[in-house]
């Protein structure tokens, strides 16, 4: 019998390297903790899309998001291909862009024919941008403002209508404005459909506690209202259970509450286009993470929507779904460089890097656990446990608990994993930390697609009035 000791002693940052390497085919990104290109190479260092990190590093400066373009590309078409191979009708993936909004993200999304869903105006902005076909681009959000919604509608966009203020603000909008608007306005109709999830368990409850979207038992108001309206086009439904979510089964009951508020709509003499069962697939962040691949959460989902459409007699709509996480989280590392370490006799050791909450604020805000791995060693066995703090004035502002390393040095390269997702788009500049760079690889080839923040980036906004005297002394 093999001994945990040594089982431990053997560990080395080569256990995440993803399974595809060998066979050569893909496996599904959200059930590995690496990008898909993710290699050692000569030097004992990570690589990818064949680049070799400390050196990216080296050149690009740390901390550094590299965001692996193959990976990125691969999560997208495994859904988009899933939707074509097991649902018999048409179909569409929507990015979730608040899982990362900028144009490299959202124009290799749309380059993969996904559309975008936004949740503002600057989200909105950041995909029309990107070339994405506006009519491809689904405009969320409870509290959407005039201006947004004007925003949206003059680019043709589909809004998907939250809440009783933001349809009649759509109304009158539309009828105000005739010349200046898209006529008619395509909207969905955003409901709470009673499934709640807390990751790895769910609940069907009658009422739900969510700010988003109309309650179920307001459906038939809000579809007599909207049969009475000429300027508004209803398309559909749209319904989002959580984020992070490792079972099928809450999506296939939520694709039978939508049909069943498909049948309520039809009933009202609104015919249903399209159907949206949002996001939340998740996404392997540590070895005991277990979540489906994307083809089979693909495959029950559209099985579940055909049973219930056979089941009722009804037509099939076209079907959506609005990934984020599992699309742009296992596609992406963020670099860091080791600097100093403290030991505290039987408690702790501390090792801090050049980076922390204001570039990942997840396990600070979310208690949420990552994998590491030192870049720069990436076969040696895993000898410490340390905890890996950031560099900002908060206790708090600790990486990682308890993670394996290494013996590792000053100056190492250390690569926290799955960090695509919800990182850069959350990130700020507390303590006034410039915002890092982000770099996309692929192929050997390497282009920044977020500058790092500059000093002067940090003052862009600030004015100092000039009844203030600098002080001299
Ligand atoms: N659609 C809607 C309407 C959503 O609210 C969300 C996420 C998505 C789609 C995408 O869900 P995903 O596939 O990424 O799970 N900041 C948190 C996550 C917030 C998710 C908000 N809504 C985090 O870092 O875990």
């Amino acid at each position: 019998m093999v001994s945990t000791k040594s089982v431990i002693a053997t560990k080395s940052g080569l256990q995440y390297l993803p399974k595809s390497m060998d066979d050569h085919i893909d496996s599904s990104p959200n059930q590995e903790l690496l990008p898909l290109t993710a290699k050692v190479n000569s030097l004992d260092h990570l690589e990818l899309g064949g680049l070799d990190v400390p050196a990216l590093v080296e050149k690009f400066g740390s901390p550094l998001y590299i965001l692996d373009e193959y990976t990125l590309r691969t999560a997208s078409r495994q859904y988009r291909d899933a939707l074509k191979k097991y649902y018999p009708g048409e179909s569409l993936v929507l990015y979730a862009s608040k899982a990362w909004s900028c144009l490299a993200v959202c124009a290799i999304c749309g380059s993969e024919g996904l559309g975008i869903d936004v949740v503002s105006g600057g989200e909105l902005y950041t995909a029309i941008r990107a070339g994405i076909n506006p009519t491809k681009i689904y405009f969320h959000g409870n509290n959407k403002s005039t201006a947004e919604l004007i925003f949206a509608m003059a680019m043709g966009c589909v809004i998907v209508v939250d809440n009783w203020l933001e349809l009649k603000t759509l109304v009158a909008l539309q009828t105000e404005k005739t010349e200046e608007l898209q006529n008619p306005t395509k909207i969905m109709v955003r409901f709470t459909p009673g499934i709640e999830c807390h990751t790895h368990e769910y609940i069907r409850t009658g009422h739900l506690d969510s700010k988003f979207g109309f309650d179920q038992n307001q459906l038939n108001d809000v579809f007599t209202f909207i049969n009475q309206q000429q300027v508004l086009s209803f398309v559909g439904i749209h319904a989002h259970i959580g984020s992070q979510i490792f079972e099928v089964q809450p999506h296939q009951d939520l694709a039978d509450v939508m049909v069943d508020a498909m049948s309520t709509a039809m009933a009202h003499n609104l015919s249903i286009q399209e159907i949206n069962l949002g996001g939340g697939l998740g996404i392997r962040y540590t070895e005991t993470d277990d979540p489906p691949s994307i083809e089979n959460w693909v495959e029950m989902v559209s099985k579940a929507m055909v049973n219930a459409c056979q089941a009722r007699q009804l037509p099939l709509p076209k079907l959506l779904c609005e990934p984020g996480r599992s699309i742009v989280g296992p596609a992406c590392v963020t670099a860091y460089t080791i600097g100093s370490k403290k030991q505290i006799p039987e408690i702790r050791t501390y090792i801090s890097v050049d980076g922390g909450m204001s570039d990942n604020p997840r396990p600070i805000t979310y208690q949420s656990i990552y994998g590491v791995v030192v870049a720069n060693r990436l076969s040696q066995p895993t000898t410490e446990t340390v905890t890996i703090a950031g560099k900002h004035c908060e206790s708090g502002d600790i990486l990682i608990k308890n993670a394996m390393l290494p013996e590792t040095q000053a100056g190492d390269c250390l690569v926290v994993m799955a960090t695509g997702a919800y990182n850069y788009s959350m990130a700020s500049n507390y303590n006034r930390l410039p915002r890092p760079a982000a770099v996309l690889v692929g192929n050997q080839e390497v282009n920044i697609i977020l500058q790092r923040e500059t000093y002067q980036d940090l003052l862009r906004k600030d004015i100092l009035p000039e009844r203030i005297e600098i002080s001299k002394n």
